[in-house]
């Protein structure tokens, strides 16, 4: 008799703890990756970013993309401070790209100061070849966000 109860609140328990998880999954967000402070600095660079690469040949523009590129300065040197969530083993690499990126980040400022529009984009080019080359090495793969 005793064992049947056991038996019984095993399956119980067996039944329930899926969903539990399921619910758990869902009030983090489902599928959706965790957000992470990271991340948050990254939108940021995201957005300005965007709206740079559209503009930044044009002369016309370039006290408006000044303020992108600071946006992107910001954020980049909050990101070489913290740690990739997927690789947090490869933490000094990482940082250490990020602050090679911050290297081109200021040169592109410098450019645009300069008048220099067509480095400028040319070292916009570079920055873009560098997001792919660390999303490659430090992010995880299938998150859904480029
Ligand atoms: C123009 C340059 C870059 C832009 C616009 C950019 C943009 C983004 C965006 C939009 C995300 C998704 C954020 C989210 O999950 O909400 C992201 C994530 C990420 N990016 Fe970048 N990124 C750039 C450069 C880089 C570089 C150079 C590295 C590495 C050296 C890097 C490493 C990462 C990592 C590791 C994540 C995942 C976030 C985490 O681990 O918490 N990114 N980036």
């Amino acid at each position: 008799m005793k064992i049947r109860i056991l038996l019984l609140t095993l399956i119980c328990a067996m039944a329930t703890v899926p969903g539990v998880r399921a619910a758990e999954g869902k009030a983090k967000g489902g599928d959706k990756e965790e957000e992470t402070e990271l991340g948050n600095q990254m939108d940021k660079m995201g957005g300005a970013f965007r709206k740079l690469k559209r503009q930044v040949a044009d002369a016309a523009k370039n006290e408006d993309s000044l303020k992108l590129v600071a946006t992107i300065k910001a954020a980049s040197v909050e990101s070489a401070k913290l740690t990739p969530a997927w690789k947090p083993e490869q933490k000094d690499k990482y940082q250490a790209k990020m602050k090679e990126f911050n290297g081109s980040v200021a040169k592109l400022e410098a450019a645009l100061k300069a008048g220099k529009n067509d480095e400028a984009a040319k070292i916009c080019e570079e920055l873009g070849a560098a997001q792919k080359e660390g999303h490659k090495e430090f992010k995880k793969p299938d998150s859904k966000k480029k």
